[in-house]
C-alpha cells in the first residue's frame, strides 16, 4: 500500500492526501504535484527539502559518508576502474564489456580535435581572461560548430553529443590555459590515455618532448573519476533546467560551467591554496586554527567541512592517499606549502573543535594540493573540476531527455512585490 501524508489547513479547507514515494535508498519524498490543482504551490528557496527529479545515476548518503555511481561504491571504482569506464557507466547505466569499452575509448579519442575555426574563438578573448571565462565561452560556442541537424530526442544523436563533449572539453580546457600563458595550442595526441592527453596538451610545447609522469596521470584520472558526478548539485541542476527546454546541449553544459565557477561551488580548492599561500609558514597554523574557532572572525578553515557529508567524504579518503603518492613521486614532502597542508590536516583531525563538529578535510583540500604539486595554476582548478564533471552533466542531461514524461522545468514563486498600482507620468514623479 502506498504511504501517504495528509496536509491539513487551519482555515477549514479540506485536507489533501499526498503520496509518499520511496527510492532505492535515501529519504522518502512527498509527491506534491496534486497541490497545484488545489490552488497551492510549495515554497522552498535553495531546494533544501526538494527533490527535483527521479534519477538512477548517483546516490549520496552524507551521514554515512557513502557515494555510489549507478550502485557501485566510489571506492571500488576509484581503485579498480578509470575515468573513461566510469564515464561510460554514468552515461549508459552499466559497466562496459571489454569490446564496449574499446569502442567507447576509440570514439572519444577520435573526437578530441576542435574545429579549426574554433582557434579564432579563443583568440577573441583577452590574454588575461580567466580560463573559466574562456572555457564557458568556447564551450557555448561549440553550439555553433557541432549542433546542426541534431535531434535531441534521438538517443543516437544524444550519444554523439555526449562523446563530443567528453572528447573535446579536455582540449578546450588545455587551450584555455595555453592561451592564458601565451603558448601555442597543442593538438591532442590520440595515442595517449584521457588524462595523459590532457597533460600533453597542457604541458608540452613544440620545443621539447614531453613524457607524462604515470603517477601524475593516474592521480589526474582518479581526480576526474572522483569528481565525475555528485547528483543534483547547483551546476548539474543548471544543466538539467536549461536542457529541459530542449536547448542546445553545448550551451547547457556552458551554463553548468558558469554555475560551477561560483565560489560556493567549484571554487573551494582554489581557496585552500590561497589560504595556504597567505599563511606562509607552519608556525602560523595555530593562529589560523584559533581564527577558525572564533565565530566573530567570520573565518573558516578552507578545505574543511561539507554541507552534505557529516562523516568523512569518501572521495576525500581516496584522494588523500593520492595526494601523498603525488608528493612522494615528486619529492615534494618537504616543500613548505605541502608541509603546512599536512600539518594542518594532522592538527584538524585531532582538534576537539573539528572532531566534535565532524569537520573533516574535504575533497577540495586534497585536489588543490595535488594540482599545485603538478604545476597547475590555481586559476585552472575549477576548469579541471568542469572537465571531470562533464561526464556527470552529459549523463544527467541524457537521463532527463530519455524520460518520456520529461517536462520543461518551471519553478513557481511567492510574489512579494507591489500590489497593482497606476502608471505615474514622468513629470509627476518624485524621487
Ligand atoms: N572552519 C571552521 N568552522 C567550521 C568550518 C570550517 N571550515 N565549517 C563548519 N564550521 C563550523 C560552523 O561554524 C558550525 O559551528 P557551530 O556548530 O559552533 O555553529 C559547525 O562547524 C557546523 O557547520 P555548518 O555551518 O552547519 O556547516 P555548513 O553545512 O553550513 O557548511 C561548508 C558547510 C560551507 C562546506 C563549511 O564547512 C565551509 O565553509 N567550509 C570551508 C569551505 C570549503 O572547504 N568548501 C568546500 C566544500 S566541499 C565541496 O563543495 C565539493
Amino acid at each position: 500500500m502506498t504511504k501517504t501524508a495528509t496536509l491539513t489547513f487551519s482555515d477549514g479547507t479540506p485536507p489533501i492526501e499526498l503520496p509518499i514515494l520511496e527510492g532505492t535508498y535515501g529519504k522518502p519524498v512527498i509527491d506534491l504535484k496534486a497541490l497545484a490543482a488545489h490552488g497551492y504551490f510549495t515554497h522552498d528557496p535553495g531546494f533544501t527539502a526538494t527533490s527535483s527529479c527521479n534519477s538512477a545515476i548517483t546516490y549520496i548518503d552524507g551521514e554515512e559518508g557513502l557515494l555510489y555511481y549507478r550502485g557501485y561504491p566510489i571506492e571500488e571504482l576509484a581503485y579498480k576502474s578509470d575515468h573513461m569506464e566510469v564515464s561510460y557507466l554514468l552515461l549508459h547505466g552499466e559497466l562496459p564489456t571489454a569490446e564496449q569499452k574499446t569502442a567507447f575509448v576509440n570514439s572519444i579519442r577520435h573526437h578530441t580535435l576542435l574545429h579549426d575555426q574554433m582557434e579564432n574563438v579563443f583568440r577573441g578573448f583577452r590574454r588575461s581572461a580567466h580560463p573559466m571565462a574562456v572555457m564557458i565561452g568556447v564551450t557555448g560556442a561549440m553550439s555553433a560548430f557541432y549542433h546542426e541537424g541534431t535531434d535531441l530526442f534521438d538517443p543516437k544523436h544524444r550519444e554523439i553529443v555526449a562523446h563530443r563533449l567528453l572528447a573535446k572539453i579536455p582540449t578546450v580546457a588545455a587551450w584555455a590555459y595555453k592561451f592564458n600563458e601565451g603558448q601555442p595550442f597543442v593538438y591532442p595526441n590520440n595515442r595517449l590515455s584521457y588524462a595523459e592527453n590532457f597533460m600533453h596538451m597542457m604541458f608540452s610545447t613544440p620545443c621539447e618532448p614531453y613524457e607524462p609522469n604515470p603517477v601524475l596521470a593516474r592521480a589526474l584520472d582518479r581526480i576526474f573519476l572522483l569528481h565525475a558526478d555528485h547528483e543534483q548539485n547547483a551546476s548539474t541542476s543548471t544543466v538539467r533546467l536549461s536542457g529541459s527546454s530542449g536547448a542546445n546541449p553545448y550551451a547547457c553544459v556552458a551554463a553548468g560551467m558558469a554555475s560551477l565557477w561560483g565560489p560556493l561551488h567549484g571554487g573551494a580548492n582554489e581557496a585552500v591554496l590561497k589560504m595556504l599561500d597567505e599563511m606562509g609558514d607552519v608556525s602560523r597554523i595555530p593562529e589560523y586554527i584559533a581564527r577558525a574557532k572564533d565565530k566573530s572572525s567570520g573565518f573558516r578553515l578552507m578545505g574543511f567541512g561539507h554541507r552534505v557529508y557529516r562523516n568523512m567524504d569518501p572521495r576525500a579518503r581516496i584522494i588523500r592517499q593520492t595526494a601523498h603518492e603525488v608528493l612522494e613521486a615528486l619529492d615534494l614532502k618537504d616543500n613548505p606549502t605541502f608541509r603546512m597542508a599536512m600539518e594542518l590536516e594532522r592538527i584538524a583531525l585531532e582538534d576537539e573543535y573539528f572532531v566534535s563538529r565532524k569537520l573533516y578535510p574535504n575533497v577540495d583540500f586534497y585536489s588543490g594540493i595535488i594540482f599545485r604539486a603538478m604545476g597547475i595554476p590555481t586559476s585552472m582548478f575549477t576548469v579541471l573540476f568542469a572537465l571531470a564533471r562533464t561526464a556527470g552533466w552529459v549523463a544527467q542531461w541524457n537521463e532527463m531527455l530519455s524520460d518520456p514524461a520529461h517536462k520543461i522545468g518551471r519553478p513557481r514563486q511567492r510574489y512579494i512585490g507591489h500590489a497593482r498600482r497606476e502608471y505615474v507620468p514622468i513629470e509627476a514623479r518624485r524621487a
